[in-house]
């Protein structure tokens, strides 16, 4: 049985009603709800994590070193932010990083990615169900090993 992280960032706490032409209906209950369904029907954990600050993050992903894979939205920090990578690289775990909305079609800000050359792959734009992808990616690896 594998520990997978699923770790989301700043203000993905409000999906639901966040900017719901861009980020959808489900709430983020919702959607950690089924992606745990998901891992606990191939036999695997998600340790579900969210928060707005950057430095919970960073602490997060110290202390999760020994999971085996991680799923990582990290919001706007993605663009930001060089703790969040350097945790990411000190800890070395795998991760696929997620981003609900296109980001490549928004605001020039958001095509800076602080994290996507590290990560093993991107799943961007497909909406909340990007997670799921996420996750049967992360599954299909594990097994692999
Ligand atoms: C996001 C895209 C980021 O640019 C934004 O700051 C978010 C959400 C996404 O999932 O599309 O908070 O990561």
């Amino acid at each position: 049985m594998a520990t997978i992280l699923l770790l989301n960032g700043p203000n993905l706490n409000l999906l639901g009603s966040r900017e719901p032409e861009l980020y959808g209906a489900q709430t983020l209950d919702d959607i950690e709800e089924g992606l745990a369904e998901l891992a606990q029907g191939s036999g695997h954990e998600l340790d579900c994590f969210q928060s707005n600050s950057e430095g919970e993050l960073v602490d997060k992903i110290h202390a999760s070193a020994a999971a085996d894979f991680a799923i990582c939205n990290l919001g706007a920090y993605t663009h930001t932010s060089i703790a969040i990578r350097d945790a990411l690289l000190a800890t070395g775990i795998g991760f696929i990083e997620v981003h609900i909305s296109n980001v490549h079609a928004r605001e020039d800000f958001r095509h800076r990615n602080l994290v996507g050359d590290i990560a093993i792959g991107s799943v961007v734009g497909l909406g909340t169900y990007g997670y799921a992808l996420a996750l049967q990616a992360a599954m299909h690896a594990l097994d692999d090993e």
